[in-house]
């Protein structure tokens, strides 16, 4: 099993790295997997009987906004302060030892693969960024970079003030992330990813490319269509999709029941 995905990486002229929250786990961030998921990693929201959607929703911001950033500045803190775990790494020396080019799709909001070297140009963030803000309105097309101190009372999970502003209307900001029942997301910084991210598919389309599918989940099924939607289309890609609960795919596609961390060292090991 390891040795199949050794010889698609080692034979591979390109990468594409589809990555779910399953990504973060080996770097200690919670996945959402099912309200459980969500529950265990904010009780909180588990005593409210709040799910991970009724969480993400925009209304919040206009509604009740220290309780919208009090789930948003949270994860803001916590991806600020997480060190990306060595997958990551071990990837990206797998595509420079090669001089191979390379995208990665994400829905993980977290700036991770940013955080791990990986090029701000060769990343699709397919639903946003925490790292970046608009106006909730919104009030403008502009986005900003999110550079606010935001802190916390975890125990009631609601943001202290002063919170976030735009600096255009004055408004409560929001993080530019698409959320559920979000017709406020401004796109246009995805849509300039996804088109950077069309053309290298393009461009490659006759080469061999490995997609490396780690910690895709099955509920918002994004990723894990994207990966499929390149190894079926393109005649010469091949996906290894890594996930210990939900690795099933058809050959010639291979699946590993492994942990990200895990399955990519076990890889490197017969590389
Ligand atoms: N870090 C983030 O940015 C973050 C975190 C949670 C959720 N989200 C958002 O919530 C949605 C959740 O969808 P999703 O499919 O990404 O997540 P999900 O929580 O629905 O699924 C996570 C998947 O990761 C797998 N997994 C668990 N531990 C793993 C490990 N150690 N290694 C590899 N895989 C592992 C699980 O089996 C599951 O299939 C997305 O839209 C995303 O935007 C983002
Ligand atoms: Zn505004």
């Amino acid at each position: 099993m390891f040795e199949e995905a050794a010889t698609i990486i080692r034979d591979a002229d390109a990468f594409v790295i589809t990555a779910g929250a399953g990504m973060g786990v080996d770097s200690g961030l919670p996945d959402f997997r099912g309200d459980k998921g969500f529950w265990n990693a904010y009780p909180a929201y588990s005593r409210l009987g709040l799910s991970f959607t009724d969480c993400a929703n925009p209304r919040h911001f206009a509604d009740d906004p220290s309780f919208g950033w009090g789930f948003y500045g949270h994860r803001t803190n916590l991806y600020r302060e997480t060190v990306p775990h060595t997958g990551f790494h071990v990837i990206k020396e797998w595509i420079d030892k090669k001089g191979a080019d390379y995208f990665v799709v994400t829905s993980n909001v977290d700036g991770q693969f940013q955080k791990a070297g990986y090029a701000d140009n060769k990343i699709l963030e397919v639903h946003g960024s925490i790292h970046w803000l608009q106006c909730q309105t919104p009030c403008t097309s502009r986005i900003w970079r999110n550079d606010e101190t935001i802190t916390i009372d975890e125990v009631i999970m609601r943001a202290r003030p002063p919170l976030p502003r735009c600096p255009d209307c004055g408004e409560v900001s929001r993080p530019n992330i698409l959320m559920f029942g979000d017709w406020s997301w401004l796109p246009d910084r995805t849509r300039i990813q996804e088109h950077a991210c069309d053309l290298f598919l393009q461009s490659r389309a006759e080469q061999r490319i490995a997609v490396i599918e780690l910690g895709a989940g099955s509920s918002i099924p994004t990723i894990r269509a994207t990966s499929e939607r390149i190894g079926w289309n393109l005649e010469h890609a091949t996906i290894i999709r890594i996930n210990p609960r939900e690795p099933d795919i058809a050959a010639p596609h291979i699946s590993l029941p492994y942990p990200a961390l895990d399955a990519l060292q076990r890889i490197a090991a017969v590389l």
